[in-house]
């Protein structure tokens, strides 16, 4: 389908299999942000036909193997997620350095020379910190050498969120083949849903600030987690969003049993995160079912700003819609939400020294 921004006149071509037919949609348009609204919906019985019939004509790709989606040999459902869960030790996902540092930053009496102890040990990480600390971002372009030195400088907070983002790096930095991502991708999405995350706590809940920093850095590691096991089912993934017009969300859902978000919160959980957090990367999609958890709706709106500001993870990304009720919440309008954009993908620009 062609479509044009009502805005800047911009037009794209959408392939008809990504779009959701017989619904409506809005997505912010690439180029100027402005929301374009698609209605889907047959209007008349012709059109009811001809998107039958649009569903109908595909055929799957030769390459494909056209199979029911639901593998009877591969596992699914509790099966699968206790047994990632039971090997959590033995899979290298998250830095022990990430871990002991959260312990550290949760302890209200701990001091800096505990903080600059946990990195001082692991040259990699000192590395990344430093250079983290003289990025544009943080202000001290090239002038400290040290850990100790940074700290003295920023302080112990903010050298807190700079081993968290260091740390974090080493997960979040990699290739997904099974999602399709190339390197750095669900890093700079990660990056982004962390400052949105900040910037919108700041404005009414500025007590889930740092929570909310570390929970937008975390709440698509549940991809991470399970990206072989999607590789191992592409096909089936394929199918199913394919011939039923599924987001990959909700083919996480019906092939595995569970999303990434689902999996992401049982492994925060596993690693002492917060109960905060854990809730909130659960619902990250879906606030509404967390019961008010405000980080949740902090999340959801973040997640869905950056990915209006290209800092997505999928062209699927367009068809997530934001809840109705997250914005009135967060005491969010157009304008704000355009300002947190522009922050957001300064801020990536910047901790990335892109600029
Ligand atoms: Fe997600
Ligand atoms: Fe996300």
């Amino acid at each position: 389908m062609r479509i044009t921004c009502p805005n800047c006149q911009k037009a794209y071509n959408l392939p008809d299999s990504k779009l959701p037919a017989g619904k409506k949609v809005t997505f912010p348009c690439p180029a100027c942000r402005a929301p374009i609204k698609l209605d889907l919906r047959p209007k008349t019985p012709g059109d009811k036909i001809s998107t039958l019939f649009q569903i109908r004509r595909k055929k799957p790709p030769a390459k494909l193997d056209p199979v029911t989606p639901y593998s009877k040999t591969q596992p699914s459902g509790m099966a699968l997620k206790y047994g990632l869960l039971r090997a959590i030790g033995e899979l290298p996902i998250m830095p022990q350095v990430a871990l002991k540092a959260q312990e550290v930053l949760a302890n209200p009496d701990s001091s800096m020379r505990e903080l600059v102890r946990i990195i001082e040990i692991d040259p990699a990480i000192t590395v990344k910190v430093l250079k983290l600390a003289n990025s544009a971002y943080y202000g001290l372009s090239g002038k400290v050498s040290s850990v100790q030195h940074a700290g003295t400088l920023l302080g112990y907070e903010v050298l807190g969120e700079i081993i968290t983002v260091a740390a974090i790096s080493e997960i979040m930095d990699k290739t997904l083949k099974g999602y399709g991502l190339d390197s750095g991708k669900l890093w700079y999405h990660s990056l982004a849903v962390a400052f949105g995350s900040k910037n919108i706590a700041r404005k009414k809940y500025i007590e889930l600030e740092t929570d909310g920093f570390t929970a937008g850095l975390l709440h698509d590691i549940g991809k991470v987690i399970l990206d072989q096991h999607v590789h191992d089912r592409k096909n089936s993934f394929e199918i199913l969003m394919r011939d039923s017009q599924e987001t990959f969300l909700s083919a996480e859902k019906k092939i595995l049993g569970f999303d990434h978000a689902d999996i992401a919160s049982e492994f925060c959980r596993k690693w002492n995160f917060p109960e905060v957090q854990t809730q909130a990367i659960k619902y990250h999609h879906y606030p509404s079912r967390s019961q008010d958890n405000e980080l949740a709706y902090i999340l959801h709106v973040a997640d869905v700003i950056a990915m209006g500001s290209d800092l997505g993870t999928e062209f699927d990304d367009m068809l997530y819609q934001m809840d109705n009720g997250a914005i009135d919440l967060l005491g969010l309008d157009e304008i704000k939400v355009s300002n947190i954009m522009a922050e957001v993908v300064q801020s990536v620009e910047r901790i990335t020294n892109k600029v």
